[in-house]
């Protein structure tokens, strides 16, 4: 057979095993693109075969070889641009420029996420560390050892989820305060953020399951003016340097003495407004010296350790420091609200 037969029986042959080929068989692409255009390739032995050529013929035979090599690789390059996922298709030819993009959707933190990073911020540049506590927890630590025994009264402000006779979901973070003496030496100092739940009826202002921020400090000689100090400190940081802090006196069984700290209506700066239903004061934690009751309940010596603490409701801050009008927003999933954050 002459080379130039045997270019023709090439041609049919490599038509018809191109035409084989299925759709996306990117595979059977490649072995063919192996078996004609490769260095060990039919098309190379061809132009190893071109030296038995006789020398005037060679040439045209030589040119007829090549545009076969030509021919072949561009008959592969349109398969393999017409493959769904071929990386290296070209873009020109697919991708119209001219449309608009995509728009992506970015999501957005929630807002109580946001200002319990904000509050765990401006608390550990003054050294407060981050801890958490059990949402399900016993009687003892949520109540007893808070010096709030069965029948107190107090437990009547916190209207609480008994999951049997023992266990409750927490009605708020003060049971941390127990878990972490109970487990750590003093000196301590943690903020302890985390949800709590209460069986209120929902309503603009309250709902069944909100979040606290407890803080807890303990050393030797701790002073009510030092928390004093800390509570001005933060309220300023959170919610502007003009921002007044005021201390009620107040109760709680594990703090003594205990207050409620206010400030200064933002809204009205101090006027009265039906924010701060014209009072011209908003409250915001309780707080106070903790009980030595509640030290003794954890093991420490309270003639050796004090310390002070307070709690706060997350959602409260974020309603005054946003000026939001209905607890249940951070709660119903309402794309429109969250995406002002
Ligand atoms: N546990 C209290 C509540 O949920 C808030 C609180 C008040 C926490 C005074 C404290 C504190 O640590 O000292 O209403």
């Amino acid at each position: 057979m002459t080379l130039n037969n045997e270019i023709d029986n090439l041609i049919i042959e490599f038509n018809k095993n191109i035409k084989s080929i299925d759709s996306n068989d990117i595979d059977s692409l490649n072995e063919l693109k192996n078996k004609y255009l490769s260095r060990k390739g039919k098309l190379s032995d061809l132009f190893t075969k071109l030296g038995t050529v006789d020398s005037s013929e060679r040439p045209i035979v030589g040119k007829k070889i090549n545009d076969l090599k030509q021919s072949f690789s561009k008959s592969i390059l349109e398969i393999e641009n017409s493959f769904d996922s071929n990386p290296n298709k070209s873009s020109n030819d697919l991708i119209d420029l001219t449309l608009p993009g995509d728009s992506i959707s970015y999501g957005t933190k929630h807002p109580i996420t946001k200002t319990i990073n904000e509050i765990k911020s401006i608390f550990s540049q003054i050294g407060f560390s981050v801890a958490y506590g059990p949402e399900i927890d016993d009687d003892y630590h949520n109540f007893e050892a808070l010096n709030i025994p069965k029948h107190h009264p107090a437990r009547d402000m916190q209207d609480t989820f008994y999951i049997n006779t023992n266990d409750v979901l927490r009605t708020h973070t003060s049971n941390t305060q127990i878990h972490l003496m109970e487990n750590s030496e003093p000196p301590i100092r943690v903020i302890c953020p985390g949800r709590v739940y209460r069986n209120e009826a929902i309503s603009i202002r309250s709902y069944c399951l909100f979040h606290q921020i407890e803080g807890l400090y303990i050393n030797k000689n701790v002073s009510f003016s030092e928390m004093k100090g800390t509570i001005e400190y933060f309220c300023k940081q959170f919610f502007g340097e003009d921002v007044v802090a005021r201390f009620r006196p107040s109760f709680f069984p594990f703090t003594e003495p205990s207050a409620e700290v206010d400030i200064s209506c933002m809204m009205c700066k101090g006027k009265g407004c039906s924010m701060c239903k014209k009072t011209g004061w908003l409250e915001i934690l309780g707080c106070g010296l903790v009980d030595p009751e509640v030290l003794k309940n954890v093991g420490y010596d309270p003639e050796i350790w004090s310390g002070y603490a307070w709690g706060m409701g997350i959602e409260r801050m974020a309603i005054l420091k946003y000026g939001i009008d209905d607890i249940r927003l951070f709660f119903n999933g309402n794309v429109k609200f969250l995406r002002q954050f």
